[in-house]
């Protein structure tokens, strides 16, 4: 008997035996041929983090920090970097129609926002975005239902090689191997890290001693860079936002009562913003005969 080979119509691999999964008749399913099963939630994202990637109860960001990101961002702070990287993305796509674009670390969905609203009405794009966080991933997804959204590790992605033609990674982890595997041999990754002056006043107020985030240009394995581009300009959030921007690092931790109140009872604070994007592209590897 002929064996069938079913196409997958999904990008998604099963996490349990990487396998292909297939979204079931009833389209609230996805099963992969051994058997393996995830539901969609009801937000509409898929959970595909094994419990042996989850080092902690809940992984990644918190639900607190998640809410903080969503109101500082949603103020618009952060729009110039949102623009800057839907012109890197123009700038880049060959491909016309169809772009499958991947969101790594995607958070509550900011940036697969803004990029959707810039390629509004348009066929051109779609969306898939990734996070640990499960708040934020269900976040995501309930804002911007047309974009398929997936709790996982950027360890061990849960796509199928060589499907997107362009990665974002916005202040986030993620693994070289894993990008490589990923990425078409024609598409582009686009990071977006701190630059030197990143927040500065804000570290200031917390730390006694403030250190610059380092200048050097990101180095990584299997990718060649196209493209550097730094953007800095000042923000004045009002005492609300700043002290949800604070929420949202690393360093907030840091700031004890004290501290957290001394920030908020400043009338105002301007506070200087850096940004290095880098996009690279798969370097080509020359086979030797
Ligand atoms: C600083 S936030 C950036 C979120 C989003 N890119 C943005 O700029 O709004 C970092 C994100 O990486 C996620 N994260 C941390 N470790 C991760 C991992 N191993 N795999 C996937 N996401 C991870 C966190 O949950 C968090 O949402
Ligand atoms: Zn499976």
């Amino acid at each position: 008997m002929q064996q069938v080979i079913e196409v997958p119509n999904t990008l998604y691999l099963c996490p349990v035996c990487r396998e292909p999964l297939q979204l079931n008749q009833s389209g609230k399913n996805y099963a992969c041929q051994n058997r393996h099963s995830f539901d969609l939630a009801k937000e509409g994202y898929l959970n595909l983090l094994p419990v042996q990637d989850k080092h902690s109860k809940e992984p990644g960001d918190s639900k607190e920090m998640m809410m903080a990101r969503r109101l500082f961002l949603e103020a618009g702070f952060y729009e110039p970097i949102a623009k800057a990287v839907a012109m890197m993305i123009d700038a880049n796509n060959t491909k016309g129609e169809g772009m499958q674009f991947l969101d790594l670390g995607c958070g509550e969905g900011y940036y697969s926002r803004k990029i959707a609203c810039h390629y509004k009405h348009s066929e051109k794009i779609a969306l898939h975005g990734i996070d640990i966080a499960k708040f934020a991933v269900a976040a995501a997804a309930k804002k911007q239902p047309e974009a398929q959204f997936v709790v996982a590790s950027s360890n061990r992605l849960p796509y199928i090689d060589q499907c997107f033609d362009f990665i974002l990674r916005v202040f986030a982890p993620s693994a070289d191997d894993e990008l490589k595997r990923v990425l078409k041999a024609s598409g582009y990754l686009l990071i977006v890290t701190p630059g030197p002056r990143h927040l500065w006043q804000l570290k200031k107020s917390i730390y006694t001693e403030v250190k610059e985030h380092s200048s050097e240009s990101l180095v990584l394995q299997g990718f060649d860079q196209l493209v550097t581009q730094r953007i800095s300009y000042k923000i004045t959030p009002n005492a609300q936002q700043r002290m949800a921007l604070l929420q949202m690092t690393p360093f907030a931790w840091r700031a004890n009562a004290s501290v957290q109140q001394a920030l908020s009872a400043i009338s105002e604070l301007e506070i200087e913003t850096d940004f290095i994007l880098t996009l690279f592209a798969k370097t080509v590897d020359i086979e030797t005969t």
